[in-house]
């Protein structure tokens, strides 16, 4: 037999009996709805061409299982639901009788991080509502949202409205270049105030820049409009501003009471036009429903028709339905085990918080500090847990971010544990000098890799688990890329560092779902903690 006869691919996963049984049980709700509302089934290939998928829309081309056909046309499993609905309707539809109501249930595939318990293959159930501009066309989109968060049983969930006006509109108003504009973007996005913080004082003090600032922390009620308002007002960003109060109030007039903004969800790419919106429910540490305007879109494949829609993740709502993670408990926060974990406890203790249990752990890793629980963790660790939502809130150091992280919120630097990130190597060798390929051992290859990148360097980079400073040494590489504090352990083994590439403190990172549907406790714990990091 075969060596992989038996197994199946990293990313995939088998569904037997119950399991089939359950996850049609959400796909029937979810159908039943959109035919309720006048929607019509569509089904696309599962293979397309990969022009379909627009790199603008924030497709990148590396997240997509590709294949050729006979002429050797590059193919790939559709990753995404909207853009082969777009070119359909483009091309089969395109005489049709607008507005054009339609729905799927089909599954996308995209390549997560090998082991990082993410399923490649994900069932998607969705609307698009094409050939209507109106309010009211928004309106139905989020009704039905909401709607069908409310018949697949969810204990609680919450629906999060933005605009992409908004901010393009403060955007607009700045004498900035595009790839500072990108970076704000995905700062204000992942609520990276620290980061963003530091992009805009760059920039210098102006009411945009002013503005952006708070973005991120604007979300809530309705009370987050006028508190924007303040904050900024041009023709533009007052005109989102109103739409947004128009289109809440009319929701929350009709029943909907699980709305909430947030002016900080943003259109990292040109893919939204409008509103934007994303569900969480408790029991997942993701979004489970995403959607939005998109009036550009379709015009792609050459037929001009705004449209608005939203997927709901059918596989995030079966995991809600098997195993929540975040259901009823202690808010839980995860702090990273070593030099940090004591620089951690200091910090709670100056929160007035009974630290008495973490003092005392023992070999016990969950531990009761007051009302909430602490969890203690290697650093990579601290970022899958926060991720996947069963800890809300981790503290970690910025290295282990940059080489791991990619989706929570980065919210507050502890300005704790710093240190830097630093290529080194023998101090009479001059790395950057000859032509030979160097090799370079690092525990942090990702980081690495792109420091040499941005220099234009082709480099080897070797990963090493912990010493680096080793392999120089022994003779495996020419130097390292690693972490210096105090500069000790360099000095001592004959090292001295060549470049500084970026400086590291303890920052804080929140789960994103967390973030919304525990938003009170966990603002009030931030709050706290900031207080206690400025003593
Ligand atoms: C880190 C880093 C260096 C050392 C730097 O290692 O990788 O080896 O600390 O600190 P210094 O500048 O104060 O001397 P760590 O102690 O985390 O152990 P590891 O290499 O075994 O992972």
């Amino acid at each position: 037999m075969r060596k992989y006869a038996r197994a199946i691919p990293q990313g995939a996963r088998d569904l037997l009996f119950e399991e089939c049984d359950d996850k049609k049980k959400i796909e029937t709700a979810l159908s039943a709805l959109y035919k309720e509302r006048g929607y019509r089934k569509v089904i696309t290939p599962a293979i397309e061409y990969l022009d379909v998928f627009d790199a603008d829309a924030g497709l990148e081309s590396d997240i997509m299982y590709k294949l050729t056909d006979d002429y050797g046309r590059t193919t790939v499993l559709r990753p995404d639901n909207t853009m082969p609905i777009a070119r359909l309707v483009a091309s089969r539809l395109s005489s049709a009788d607008f507005p054009v109501r339609l729905y799927y249930d089909q599954n996308v595939f995209i390549r997560n991080k090998a082991y990082a318990g993410r399923t490649d293959e994900v069932t998607q159930s969705g609307i698009e509502l094409i050939g209507d501009s109106s309010a009211e066309a928004d309106i139905e989109a989020l009704t039905m949202a909401v709607e069908a968060l409310r018949r697949t049983q969810l204990s609680s969930f919450s629906l999060e409205i933005g605009h992409a006006g908004f901010f393009k509109a403060i955007l607009d108003d700045m004498d900035i270049d595009q790839r500072q504009k990108a970076e704000i973007c995905s700062l204000t996005e992942s609520k990276n105030f620290a980061a963003l913080s530091d992009v805009l004082d760059d920039i210098g003090s102006t009411a945009q820049t002013r503005a952006l600032r708070l973005l991120p922390r604007l979300f809530g009620g309705v009370e987050v409009l006028d508190a924007a308002k303040e904050l900024y007002s041009s023709p533009a960003s007052d005109s989102a501003l109103e739409y947004l109060r128009d289109i809440y109030t009319r929701l929350t007039a009709g029943g909907c009471k699980d709305v909430m903004l947030d002016l900080g969800l943003v259109n990292r790419t040109n893919y939204y036009t409008g509103i934007i919106f994303r569900g969480y429910a408790r029991g997942s540490g993701v979004s489970v429903l995403s959607g939005g305007r998109y009036d550009n879109l379709i015009s792609h494949f050459g037929l001009d028709a705004p449209a608005v829609g939203f997927a709901v993740d059918v596989n995030a709502l079966y995991d809600v339905m098997h195993d929540a993670i975040n259901a009823e408990r202690p808010l839980r926060i995860a702090l990273t085990k070593g030099r940090l974990e004591k620089s951690s406890v200091k910090l709670f203790q100056k929160m007035g918080l009974d630290t008495s249990q973490l003092e005392n752990k023992g070999r016990r890793l969950i531990l009761p500090v007051d009302g909430y629980e602490a969890v203690l963790s290697k650093a990579p660790d601290v970022i899958t847990y926060v991720e996947h939502g069963v800890c809300d809130i981790g503290i970690v150091g910025k290295d282990t971010i940059v080489e791991h992280g990619s989706s929570f919120y980065e919210v507050m630097d502890l300005n704790i544990g710093k240190c830097r990130f630093a290529l080194a190597c023998p101090a009479d060798v001059d790395f950057f000098s000859g032509h030979s390929r160097k090799r370079v051992a690092s525990k942090y290859p990702r980081v690495a890799k792109e420091y040499f990148s941005s220099r234009g360097m082709d480099v080897d980079v070797i990963k090493i688990e912990g010493s680096v400073e080793l392999a120089p040494l022994l003779g495996l590489a020419d130097g390292i890329v690693d972490i210096v504090e105090t500069g000790s352990t360099l000095k001592e083994n004959g090292l001295e560092i060549k470049e500084e590439i970026m400086p590291i403190s303890a920052r804080v990172i929140v789960n994103m779902a967390s973030m919304k549907l525990r938003k009170r406790e966990i603002e009030a714990f931030l709050a706290d903690l900031e207080l206690a990091s400025k003593v």
